[in-house]
């Protein structure tokens, strides 16, 4: 089984670059896939290259392939799904009532988070062949707590499945009929979204396979958003394992930078009090121009990382 990370953080605090130096150090000897959740992509603008083909794999290097998702071809995609399951399990006249409202859901941003989220499930179970599937998430945390999904949609599934059940066992005993239940459409599809979300749950629920990298900065903005992140995981038992503060300044002479550098310090002092027993890691504000910063950056996250 490969290993999962997901990479997450506020807006802006520098998840692309971690995530991208994170899979560039992993693909020097293992097969890594890179995936951006973020309707901004930006890894692409920061590989360089250009991605025509969302959704898909792209090819960058022989051992990382990289994927932008695009969340309004997963909302369509979802909602098509949705409706042929429906119509399936609906009479024509609530399907017409309710296809207006499905329409309009292609919209909705829950729409688009549940669609991608369905697609990072995807993309989980359908490419074994990666050692590494590293997930750049959209700044919300939202892509975060729709881990949780599974968990409570399996709890409703198991009721629509016995529901489902006692309807076709009280039809059979209306009108004296044998049908198989086991070989009821609709008892079927319910059955097997049950199986793949728990199949799911128990992927992202496993530490040995799922990790977790908070990126902050070091300032207080930043540190709030990673506290409730981190905590809102955790209420859902899913550890957050690295803490990397990025954009640490380096050492300087003049008064203003030395000013934010000792507000800095203080903060990285109280992160490393709040949030004991996490690993946490320190990224230096690097200059722009600096081509190896990735390798650097990669190297800091993985210090203790056998590759
Ligand atoms: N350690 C660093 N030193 C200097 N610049 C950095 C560092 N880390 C990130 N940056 C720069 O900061 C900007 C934001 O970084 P990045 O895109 O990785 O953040 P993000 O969290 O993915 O943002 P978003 O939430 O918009 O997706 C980029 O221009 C990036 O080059
Ligand atoms: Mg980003």
């Amino acid at each position: 089984m490969e290993k999962i990370i997901f990479v997450g953080g506020k807006g802006g605090v520098g998840k692309t670059t971690c995530a991208a130096s994170v899979a560039l150090m992993y693909s020097k000897k293992n097969k890594v896939l890179l995936v951006s959740t973020d309707p901004a992509h930006s890894t692409s603008d920061l590989f360089n290259i250009k991605i025509k083909q969302k959704s898909e794999l792209y090819r960058y290097s022989e051992s990382l392939d990289i994927m932008e998702i695009d969340g309004e071809k997963e909302a369509k995609l979802y909602l098509t799904e949705i409706k042929k399951q429906c119509n399936l399990m609906l009479s024509p006249v609530i399907m017409g009532e309710i296809q207006g409202q499905l329409d309009r859901a292609v919209s909705s941003p829950g729409t688009h988070e549940s669609a991608i989220f369905e697609k990072i499930n995807k993309i989980i179970t359908e490419n074994q062949s990666y050692d590494y599937i590293i997930f750049d998430t959209a700044p919300t945390g939202h892509t975060l707590h729709l881990i949780n999904l599974p968990k409570t949609v399996n709890i409703w599934m198991n009721t629509l499945i016995q529901k489902r059940k006692k309807i076709l066992m009280l039809k059979n005993m209306k009108f004296e009929k044998k049908d198989r239940i086991e070989d009821d459409k609709v008892l079927n599809i319910l059955e097997n979204r049950r199986d793949n979300l728990l199949k799911i749950s128990k992927i992202l629920g496993d530490p040995k396979i799922v990790s977790f990298y908070f990126v902050m900065n070091p300032e207080k903005l930043s540190f709030l958003e990673t506290k409730r992140g981190i905590k809102s995981l955790e209420e859902y038992n899913i550890k957050v394992d690295k803490v990397i503060i990025n954009r640490v300044y380096p050492d300087s002479i003049d008064e203003f930078w030395q000013e934010q550098k000792d507000n800095q310090e203080k903060f990285i002092e109280f992160i490393g009090q709040e949030f004991i027993g996490k690993e946490i890691l320190i990224i230096p504000y690097y200059r722009k121009e600096k081509k190896d910063t990735l390798d650097h950056i990669g190297k800091i996250i993985l210090s203790e990382n056998k590759l």
